[in-house]
């Protein structure tokens, strides 16, 4: 069935073919009556319990608009976004594309989401559901209109709307897509940017676990000054890694222009990098990996390299709905 779908799922182009699948599962939930979670090697991590250790990565329900869907496919955890403090449409289209000799896709989206307040209307609604049970993370960027010396203060305001609807806070200062936003990863300015954030937490009477999300680019230095400044701001973990600008090692044509490369080639380059913060920082931070993970040895690799948690996006997009349970029962029968 999967291989027929997605034979013509792959004929469309590749935002309008996520659109519809995001369309389908939304009008999908009211059939599902059960609340069934596939609990496989359960964790409990910053107070959170997560079923299984499999999350959808960022950027594919970006609005937080189906979010029983992902628990009903076996991933034990979602996060959604990236959300801004202002909706906004992102790039001119196309911007989504797939490149399937490499098992990867290459996305300049620049977070279209429609912004922290409606967001928080549409996850809210979902979360009274009964039947859902997986923790959800919220990962928040800075809108595009914002000047880069403002971004503390969008990513406040998001945080401020959103918090209370998450289990857990990732802060995207990694994606390609939006002008100068990696520039956030440099000392001054990372230290600035968390010092906000991190205060506007503690000032909650429950403050929420925070990660912070880091590009694969980052020289091993700079990405280790990162974890330094989490460290020092009490957050909780490090998401390694986003998507990489590199072109190394693509295979046939590649379109032109900028955007993020994910999937398969992306998978050597965020182990590497996981790994040794792991080794540096396990003491102090959790991680989450997320990069190239297409099957269950990939996701074991991961593991085994430092990840508390996995996620995944473009494995899910080349393997279809059976994507997330595949690989925990594989991980489960070894
Ligand atoms: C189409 C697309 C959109 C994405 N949007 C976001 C986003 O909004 N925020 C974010 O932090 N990461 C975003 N990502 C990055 C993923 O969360 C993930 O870090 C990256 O794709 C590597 O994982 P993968 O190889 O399993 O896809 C996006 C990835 C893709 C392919």
């Amino acid at each position: 069935m999967w291989s027929i779908a997605k034979k013509l799922l792959f004929l469309l182009d590749a935002e309008l073919a996520h659109d519809l699948a995001m369309q389908s599962l939304k009008l999908s939930k009211v059939c599902w009556s059960s609340s069934t979670t596939y609990e496989i090697f359960p964790r409990t991590l910053w107070g959170v319990h997560f079923v299984n250790p499999l999350g959808l990565a960022a950027g594919f329900d970006k609005n937080g608009e189906c979010l029983l869907a992902w628990q009903r496919l076996g991933f034990g955890s979602v996060e959604v976004g990236t959300v801004t403090a202002l909706a906004q449409p992102g790039n001119p289209q196309p911007r989504l594309f797939r490149l399937p000799q490499n098992q990867a896709l290459l996305n300049r989206l620049s977070f279209n989401n429609m912004g922290a307040e409606q967001v928080a209307k549409n996850i809210e609604k979902q979360r009274c559901d009964v039947r859902f049970k997986i923790p959800i993370g919220i990962n928040i960027g800075k809108s595009n209109v914002t000047p880069l010396k403002d971004a503390a203060k969008d990513y406040r305001q998001s945080f401020t709307v959103l918090a209370d609807l998450a289990d857990y806070v990732v802060i995207n200062v990694s994606s390609p897509n939006t002008p100068g936003l990696r520039d956030l990863q440099e000392k001054k300015a990372l230290r600035g940017l968390l010092d906000v954030i991190s205060s506007e937490n503690q000032r909650r009477s429950h403050p929420k676990p925070l990660l912070l999300k880091l590009a694969p680019d980052l020289h091993r230095d700079a990405a280790m000054q990162c974890a330094e400044i989490a460290v020092e701001f009490l957050l909780n973990g490090l998401v390694i890694s986003n998507t990489t600008v590199a072109r190394d090692n693509l295979r046939g044509e590649i379109p032109d222009g900028l955007g993020g490369i994910s999937g398969a080639p992306l998978f050597e380059k965020s182990t590497q990098m996981l790994s040794y913060l792991h080794q540096a920082y396990a003491s102090k931070l959790n991680f989450i990996g997320v990069g190239g993970i297409m099957d269950a040895l990939s996701a074991q690799i991961k593991l085994k390299n430092g990840a508390d948690l996995l996620q995944s996006y473009t494995g899910f997009i080349y393997a279809g709905p059976f994507f997330a349970r595949n690989i925990l029962s594989s991980l489960e029968s070894w």
